[in-house]
Formats: C-alpha cells, structure tokens, sequence
C-alpha cells in the first residue's frame, strides 16, 4: 500500500478509535452512519467545549446584504451551495467561534451543479437548508422551525424571478435576465435561464446568474433565520406535496406529465 495511505489510515484510527466504540454501542445503523460522516466534527467540538448536537446553535443576527455580498463573491471559491453555506458560517466563526469553527463548510463544494453536476436540487437550497438545519436543529429535536424554513426555501426559490441580488461589484457588467423555474431542480433552473438568456452553460453570464442565485439564497436566508431570531418568523410555505398527492415532489406536476399525471398507489380509505 502507499505510504501516505497507511499514514491517513493511523491517523484517523489514533482519533476514532474512542467514537467508534461509541458508535458500536449506540447500535442503530442511521445514528451511526450520520454519527460517522460527521464524526471529525463532533471530535473537534468536543475538543474545543462545544457540542454539535446540542440545538439550536448559538446564533447572531446577520446583515443579509452582507451576507449575499459574500457569498456572490465566494460562489467563484467554492461554487453555489458552500458558497451559501460559508458566507454565514464564515460570519459566525468570527462573531460567535463555536461550533462554526469547526464546520467543514469547504467539504460542500460537492452541491455545485446539483449535486456534481448531475442537476438535482440547486446547491443554494441545499445549502441554506443545510446552515437552517445545523442551527436551528432538526425537527426530531422538538423544533419544527428549520424543517419550515426549508421548506419556505424551497418554494420561494421555485417561484421567485431569480436572480434578485445585484452584486455592488458585478463581475459580469451586463444585465442578467431573471427567469422563474418553477423547481428547485438546477436542471430546471439552469436550464430555462440558459434558455431565456441563450447564455451557454460555460459563459461567464451564466456562472454569474448563478452566483447572484446563491447570493440571493443566502439573502432570503438571512432574513428567515434574523426572524426565527426575533421570534417572529411565521411559515409561509404551502403544506407537503406527499401529503397531498401520496408521492414526494412538487406541486406542478403537469410541467413534466403533461395532462396525463399518474395517480400513485393510495392508502386505503378504512
Ligand atoms: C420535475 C418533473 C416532474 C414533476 C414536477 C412531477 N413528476 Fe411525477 N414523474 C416524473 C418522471 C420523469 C417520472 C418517471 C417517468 C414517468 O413515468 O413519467 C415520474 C413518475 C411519477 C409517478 C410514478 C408512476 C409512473 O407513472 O411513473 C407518479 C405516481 C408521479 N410521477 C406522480 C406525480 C405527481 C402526482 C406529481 C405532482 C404532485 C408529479 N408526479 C410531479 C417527473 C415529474
């Protein structure tokens, strides 16, 4: 085996070692997977007197128009959703310090293009949902909030003229036209910007559309997260499309099928 190999290998062992056990003991198979992904994490807040999975995380207000400002300009970094992600966490490692230090927010570089390009959901939800549900706490910790405002994340991004920020120092001077996707699908989204604008995808107008998305994700974020704060945020998102159709997605199914929607297995009226 290469040297270097066997020297990750050790390291991660000297350090694991004691979580792991942990985990053996915790036994259950979802616990310990998300336990594991996020172990190096734990282990530094640990280290440092914070705790990870104690909700909500400390929070401050944030200006949102400084935050999109950063993450427009970190979107040519890191791309749309650790853009998102880093420009408020990168605000509360230097006002509050833990646990935001010890976020690997670089590690979501992977939600770009829709998760590696595959067009799934847009990084700049993604990511917004990620920083909602890190600091708030998931709803199974007896707070519904972050699920909330994920899901108003989701919606406002499907049916707002995207992009709304403008950039104080844009990198691409000339107008950039605003489209409605409908989907928080990138694929969608991209795809009917590209087609409105007719920007390929490698232009530099449309990696500059999609910075200011990012940009004004993490601004409507902000906002969402500035109101939890002040105890005055109020949902604002329709209820749950599995709910209501019996299949988990979105609302307007007629886009993809047309007049001829399938009906999915129902559960039987008692
Ligand atoms: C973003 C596009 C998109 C939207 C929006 C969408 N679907 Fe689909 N759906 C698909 C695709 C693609 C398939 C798989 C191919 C197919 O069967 O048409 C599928 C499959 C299904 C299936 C599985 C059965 C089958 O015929 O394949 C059901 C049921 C279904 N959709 C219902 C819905 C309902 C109800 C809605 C709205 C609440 C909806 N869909 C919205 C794209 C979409």
């Amino acid at each position: 085996m290469d040297e270097k190999l066997v020297s990750i290998e050790e390291d991660l062992d000297a350090k694991g070692s004691a979580r792991r056990k942990m985990l053996v003991g915790a036994g259950t198979l979802a616990a310990g997977a998300a336990l594991a992904q996020f172990g190096g994490l734990i282990r530094s807040a640990e280290a440092t007197g914070g705790s990870t999975e104690k909700w909500p995380w400390p929070y401050k207000k944030l200006d949102p128009a400084k935050t999109a400002e950063i993450c427009y300009n970190e979107w040519y970094r890191v791309f749309c959703g650790a853009a998102v992600i880093n420009s408020v966490f990168s605000q509360l490692r230097e006002k509050v310090g833990e646990p935001y230090k010890s976020f690997p927010a670089d590690a979501f570089v992977f939600l770009e293009g829709g998760q590696v390009g595959w067009g799934t959901i847009c990084g700049s939800p993604a990511g917004a949902n990620i920083v909602a549900n890190c600091i708030i706490g998931p709803r199974i910790a007896g707070a519904p909030e972050a699920h909330q405002i994920a899901a108003d994340i989701m919606q406002w991004y499907s049916e707002t003229a995207l992009p709304v920020y403008m950039p104080t120092n844009p990198k691409v001077k000339d107008k950039i036209i605003t489209t409605t996707s409908d989907s928080p699908l990138c694929h969608l989204s991209v795809g009917k910007w590209m087609k409105s604008s007719g920007h390929p995808l490698k232009s530099a107008e449309r990696k500059d559309r999609c910075a200011r998305v990012a940009a004004s994700t993490a601004y409507r974020l902000v906002e969402l997260l500035n109101d939890w704060k002040d105890g005055t945020y109020e949902s604002s998102h329709d209820t749950s499309c599995a709910k209501e159709f019996g299949i988990t997605g979105q609302f307007n199914c007629s886009d993809c099928h047309g007049d001829n929607v399938p009906v999915p297995p129902m559960p039987k009226k008692s």
